[in-house]
């Protein structure tokens, strides 16, 4: 059997060579650059007629350009009579707008998939979808690859006691059950309300006692850093011991880096899943790598 071909867009080049290594294959051959009025241009030059292809592309910063270079590629690889285009999107953008959350609001995690079927593409791989709502979205195949796994590995490391997994808020309660399984320790909820407008974020109310506790939480994004913040100063105010913050994808918007640097967490433990740059990386920041989950899915599907 002929091995995949690999083709990786410009969002996030390092991981595509990591699954690329991890794989034992280079990344195929392709050109993307722009018009001088700046639209996007790709042009794919490898031989893929009836192969099987993967194209690994973050729709991370800027998520607009990222995923037109994504659909482009899609396009381009159809026309060239791929046999089967998968895109690889370890970070989903566009995904938090899953639903109508005020009347008259646009629902692009639905629009997202439409674009990508409307691309060519014939199936997905993705890492630690926001929610649940999203997966239906799609009438092409689509898989989420986890990443508690890995996450519970590095919490190991740490070797803690008197750990307690703290779920942020009500939306991640599932999430958080599934990783405090994972990792066989109990759970505690926090509530937090967020600014639909602003973005502001308070944290209400904690459903036990956690004084002297160490405490782990796993997210899906770290965005502008105010989760984050705002839990952890919750927390130490209530007497919490070392907090991990342990997230899939490191969206770090804005200046979150800088704020992040200067709260009161004591480390935060991201994936590869967005590129980082490195001035946006800090001390108390670690990353660890989803290049073998996704390599091991191409290889085992
Ligand atoms: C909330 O629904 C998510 O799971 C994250 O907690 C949230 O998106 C993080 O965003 P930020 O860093 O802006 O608080």
């Amino acid at each position: 059997m002929q091995a995949p071909i690999l083709l990786s867009g410009t969002s996030n080049e390092p991981l595509a060579l990591a699954v690329g290594k991890t794989l034992n294959i280079s990344l195929g051959k392709i050109e993307i650059g722009r018009f001088t009025d700046t639209e996007c241009r790709v042009r794919v030059m490898e031989e893929v007629s009836g192969r099987n292809v993967f194209v690994l592309q973050s729709l991370s910063m800027i998520a607009d350009q990222n995923l037109v270079e994504l659909c482009l590629i899609g396009q381009a690889l159809r026309q060239l009579k791929a046999e089967k285009i998968t895109a690889i999107i370890p970070w989903m953008g566009y995904s938090k707008q899953d639903k109508e959350f005020r009347p008259g609001e646009a629902v692009s995690a639905q629009l997202i998939a439409t674009f990508l079927e409307a691309a060519g593409f014939n199936s997905v791989i993705t890492v630690e979808l926001h929610s649940e709502m999203i997966t239906p979205y799609f009438h092409i195949p689509i898989k989420e690859l986890s990443t508690h796994s890995l996450f519970a590995k590095e919490l190991k490391k740490r070797n803690k006691t008197n750990i307690v997994v703290v779920s942020p808020d009500m939306g991640g309660k599932s999430r958080s059950e599934k990783f405090a399984h994972e990792v066989n320790l109990p759970i505690v909820y926090l509530e937090k309300k967020r600014d639909r407008t602003t973005g502001e974020v308070v944290v209400t109310s904690v459903s036990q006692d956690v004084s002297g506790k160490n405490i782990v939480i796993f997210d899906d994004i770290i965005n502008t850093g105010a989760t984050v913040i705002k839990t952890s100063e919750f927390l130490k105010a209530h007497g919490a011991g070392n907090i991990y913050f342990m997230a899939t994808h490191a969206v770090l918007a804005g200046d979150a880096a800088k704020k992040l640097a200067d709260s009161t967490i004591d480390e935060i433990v991201v994936t590869d899943s967005i590129h980082l740059p490195k001035e946006k990386m800090f001390s108390k920041l670690s990353v660890i790598s989803v290049a073998q989950t996704i390599a091991d899915d191409i290889i085992t599907p």
